[in-house]
C-alpha cells in the first residue's frame, strides 16, 4: 500500500509524495529525503524542534503527541495547536491525506 500526503514548503510550494507504508521512517526522515531543508539537528530525538510541521489536514487521525514533543512545542513562538514535531510522526496509514506545511528553523 502506498500512502499520498502533501507536503507545503516554506514557500507556500506544495507537492505530492507517496510513499510506501511499510517503511519504517519518521516523517522527518522522509522529508529530508525528499530534498526538504529540514536541519534535524538532534537527530530525531524530540530535542531540537528543527523539524516542526504544522498539520494542515488530516491532524486529528495521528497519533497524540507525547509529552517530551508537546514540552519542546511549547519552546516555539510560532507553535500553534496543530503543530507536531516530524520526527515524531511515524510513517503509517494514518497519515494518507495528510497536508503538512514545513516551518521549522533552518539554522539555529
Ligand atoms: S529532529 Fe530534532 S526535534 Fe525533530
Amino acid at each position: 500500500m502506498m500512502i499520498n500526503i502533501t507536503v507545503e514548503d516554506r514557500n507556500g510550494e506544495r507537492q505530492q509524495l507517496e510513499i510506501p507504508d511499510d517503511i519504517s521512517l519518521s516523517l522527518m526522515e522522509v522529508l529530508k529525503a525528499s530534498e526538504y531543508h529540514i536541519l534535524a539537528t538532534c537527530g530525531g530525538m524530540a530535542l531540537c524542534a528543527t523539524c516542526h510541521v504544522q498539520v494542515l489536514e488530516g491532524g486529528e487521525r495521528l497519533g497524540n503527541a507525547n509529552d517530551q514533543e508537546l514540552d519542546m512545542l511549547d519552546t516555539l513562538p510560532d507553535a500553534g495547536s496543530d503543530s507536531r514535531l516530524a520526527c515524531q510522526l511515524r510513517i503509517d496509514q494514518s497519515m494518507d491525506g495528510a497536508v503538512f506545511r514545513i516551518l521549522g528553523a533552518t539554522e539555529e
